[in-house]
């Protein structure tokens, strides 16, 4: 239910559950998630209940629980929104809990163009109902070696290209963040290009794995977390997930990406998990789970696709994945 304000839409306080009692449930939703794929009937869930927040204040977000999470511990709430690369409001992991604030998350819209039969742009409430929120728990693993295990909010990416119709010409999706100096501190800094532009092959935009993602933890985004709306590619290095997404365009040629452009022999356009191919200046074989693992303790193993080989692997069979890297 909501409660219309002046200010805007916002959740009743009796459904702002508090985030202990919040995780303790989850603990019995995902044990639910293992037992049966009930959801997948598609009857049990309504549309989400709260789409939308007031500029201000965090709002809850209803989501159906996804066969695809894991069912790994996640890494607690104040590491997931206190230890982020968001190099827009600087380098350091604490700079984006601190710097973005500056950052006006409504009105904002994404304007989707280039090879699609419609192209439009779409406000954020309209893409919060777009389609039904799921939860997907999702390993993260950063290309400098950490990672986190994040229960983020959203709904596949391949639910937006069926709104816009990617024309057959289509073989490649690029998407941009926003870069407004007046809001993000981080820009006055020449450590990239900006704006900051990722993409994907449209087989990759297209897989049920990744995620047009708007919330985390039960809640919209954060800003340091890439509010109000973000990509989420859980089998490839974390910078592939850009942030504060404000422009998708489809193309016929792969995109420049920010990565790619500033270090071509460091990042690759395709960045998937691969603990056999090393940075050229350390090793991919091993991780650290943020929160979990002490500085001192052994690193644990990185999987290859990040653990969602068995999901992933065929879109890149007969591939050299030494080559592209
Ligand atoms: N998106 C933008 N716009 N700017 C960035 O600096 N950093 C990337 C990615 N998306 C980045 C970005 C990197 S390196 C990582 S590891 C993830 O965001 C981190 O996401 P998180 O802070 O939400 O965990």
């Amino acid at each position: 239910m909501l409660l219309r304000t002046r200010s805007g839409v916002e959740p009743l306080p009796s459904e702002i559950t508090p985030r202990p009692l919040y995780e303790s449930r989850r603990a019995v939703l995902r044990a639910a998630a293992a037992g049966v794929a009930f959801w997948s009937t598609g009857a049990a869930y309504a549309a989400p209940a709260v789409r939308a927040a007031a500029d201000a204040a965090p709002a809850k977000l209803q989501a159906r629980p996804s066969s695809y999470s894991t069912m790994e511990r996640q890494t607690p709430y104040k590491d997931v929104t206190g230890y982020n690369n968001f190099y827009e409001f600087g380098t350091d992991k604490e700079d984006p809990a601190r710097f973005s604030g500056s950052l006006h998350v409504r009105p904002w819209t994404v304007s989707v163009e280039g090879l699609v039969a419609r192209p439009r742009q779409f406000g954020i409430d309209e893409l919060l109902g777009l389609a039904p929120l799921e939860e997907r728990i999702y390993r993260m693993r950063c290309v400098e070696g950490w990672s986190m295990v994040i229960p983020w909010i959203g709904y596949p990416f391949a639910e937006l290209m069926k709104r816009v119709e990617p024309t057959a010409g289509a073989k490649y999706v690029e998407y941009v963040t926003l870069a407004d100096p007046a809001q993000m501190s981080g820009l006055r800094s020449g450590v990239l290009a900006w704006p900051y532009v990722e993409g994907l092959r449209i087989d990759e935009a297209a897989h049920p794995l990744t995620l047009l993602t708007l919330g985390l933890y039960g809640e919209v985004l954060p800003r340091q977390n890439g509010a109000p709306v973000r990509m989420v590619v859980p089998w490839k290095y974390g910078f592939k997930s850009g942030k504060s997404l404000v422009r998708i365009r489809f193309t016929d040629r792969q995109p420049v990406t920010s990565w790619n452009r500033a270090a071509p022999q460091e990042y690759g356009f395709y960045s998937n998990v691969n603990p056999e191919v090393s940075h050229p200046r350390w090793s991919q074989a091993t991780e650290r789970r943020i929160g979990e693992d002490g500085f001192l303790q052994r690193k644990r193993p990185t999987l290859k696709f990040n653990g969602y080989g068995e999901q992933v692997a065929s879109l890149y069979a007969g591939m050299d994945l030494h080559k592209a890297f």
